[in-house]
C-alpha cells in the first residue's frame, strides 16, 4: 500500500500529522505538528521533505498560524505574511513551498476584498479549504504524472533514480516513483537501481523502502557507481524528481542529479524529470537564478554519532544542483510530456493550466 507522507487531522483547529522520515526505514513513526514552529523544525530537519510535500505542509502551516492569530481580519492577513516568511526560510530551493503559501495568501486577500465584514473565523476556514484543495490537487497530479510517464518504462528495462521522489515526497504517490508505480500496475517487469544519495541517504532509506513495499525489484547502489552501471548496459533510463524548474527547463534537484545527466548523455541514455506544474518557476529565466540550499557540515563529517572527517577540515554541503535543460530528454508533468524542453515549449505546456 502507498504510504501517506502527511495528513491533516480534524477541522481547522486540528493538526498536521507527518511521517517522520528521519527514522525510516528502521521505524514508521508519526510526528504531530501543532505549532508553526513544530512544522518549521520538521521541514528544516527533513522529517517531512520532497518539494511537493513541503508545499502542502507549508499550506497547512498557515492554517496552524491562523489558529494562534488573535484579533481581527487585518491581524489575520499580517499573520499569514509573518508565518509564510518564517516557513519559507526553512528550505529555499524547492519552489513548491513558496508557491503553496503564495496561493493561500492570494486566496485570503481575495476573500477579504470580496467580504468587507468577514470574521477571522471565516478567513481561517477559507485558508483551511484552500490548503485541503492544494492537498487534493497534489494527489491527482501525482497520479496523472505516473500515467503520462509510464510509457517511458520499457519491459525488462533497468531504471536509475536518485534521492526520493515517491509518495514520501508528495501528498500522493510521488512523481518519478509514480511513473514506476504505474508501469508496475501495467504489469511491466523492470529493475530499479536506487542511488543511495549521500549525505542523507534518501535513496537507500526511503526510495528502497517504498519500492520494496510496492513489490518492485530494487537494488541500492552507491552514488559513485552509476556511471559504471551505465557503461555496463544495466541502465536504460534515468528518472528523477525536481525541486524547481526555471522557465528554460533548467532543473534543480538533489545534489548528484547533474552528474547523472552528464553520465546519461555520455552513455546515450534518456534522462527524464517528473514534476508537477507547481515545481515550475516562470519568474526565473534559467537555473543560474535558483537558490541552492547549503546544509549543516555535520551531515558529512559524521556517520551517525561517529566522526568520519578529521576535525578542522572544511566541508562543503550544497543540497541541490542544477541540470541544464539540454541534458533533459523530457519533463513529465500532470499535463503531459515536454520533450527537449525549452522556454517556448514550457510556456505553451503551462498554458493548459486552468
Ligand atoms: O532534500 P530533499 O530530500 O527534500 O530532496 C528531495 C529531492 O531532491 C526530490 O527529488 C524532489 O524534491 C522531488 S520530490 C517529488
Amino acid at each position: 500500500m502507498i504510504i501517506s507522507a502527511l495528513k491533516w487531522v480534524g477541522n481547522k483547529n486540528g493538526f498536521l500529522e507527518v511521517v517522520d522520515q528521519r527514522r525510516l526505514p528502521a521505524e514508521l513513526a508519526k510526528l504531530h505538528c501543532r505549532e508553526v514552529k513544530d512544522l518549521y523544525d520538521a521541514i528544516k530537519t527533513l522529517a517531512v521533505r520532497g518539494a511537493p510535500a513541503i508545499g502542502v505542509a507549508g499550506a497547512y502551516g498557515l492554517v496552524l498560524g491562523m489558529q494562534k492569530s488573535a484579533g481581527g481580519i487585518q491581524e489575520g492577513i499580517s499573520a499569514l505574511e509573518k508565518y509564510s516568511g518564517y516557513l519559507g526560510s526553512s528550505r529555499p530551493t524547492a519552489v513548491n513551498l513558496s508557491w503553496a503559501m503564495e496561493r493561500i495568501k492570494q486566496r485570503a486577500k481575495r476573500f477579504v476584498t470580496e467580504n468587507s465584514d468577514a470574521k477571522p473565523e471565516e478567513l481561517h476556514q477559507i485558508i483551511f479549504d484552500e490548503a485541503n484543495a492544494i492537498y487534493r490537487e497534489d494527489v491527482q497530479m501525482c497520479e496523472k504524472i505516473g500515467r503520462n510517464g509510464q510509457g517511458f518504462i520499457k519491459d525488462q528495462a533497468g531504471i536509475l533514480t536518485h534521492c526520493n521522489a515517491g509518495a514520501l515526497a508528495t501528498a500522493g504517490q510521488g512523481t518519478a516513483l509514480s511513473v514506476l508505480f504505474e508501469a508496475h500496475k501495467n504489469k511491466k517487469r523492470f529493475k530499479v537501481y536506487a542511488d543511495e544519495t549521500r549525505p542523507l541517504l534518501q535513496g537507500a532509506r526511503l526510495t528502497a523502502w517504498e519500492l520494496q513495499r510496492a513489490g518492485i525489484d530494487v537494488t541500492v547502489i552507491c552514488d559513485s557507481m552509476a556511471g559504471w552501471l551505465m557503461k555496463q548496459g544495466k541502465i536504460n533510463a534515468v528518472i528523477t524528481g525536481a525541486d524547481r524548474i526555471a522557465a528554460n527547463g533548467d532543473t534543480a534537484n538533489k545534489i548528484g542529479t547533474y552528474s547523472l545527466s552528464i553520465l546519461a548523455r555520455e552513455n546515450k541514455i534518456p534522462f527524464y524529470i517528473a514534476a508537477p506544474s507547481s515545481t515550475f518557476d516562470m519568474n526565473i529565466k534559467s537555473g543560474s537564478q535558483i537558490p541552492i540550499e547549503q546544509r549543516p557540515h555535520n551531515e558529512l563529517s559524521f556517520w551517525g554519532s561517529k566522526r568520519i572527517v578529521p576535525e578542522g577540515v572544511d566541508i562543503y554541503n550544497p543540497a541541490f544542483d542544477v541540470t541544464e535543460a539540454e541534458n533533459i530528454t523530457a519533463i513529465i508533468t500532470e499535463l503531459g510530456v515536454i520533450e527537449n524542453p525549452d522556454t517556448e515549449k514550457i510556456e505553451t505546456h503551462l498554458q493548459n493550466l486552468n
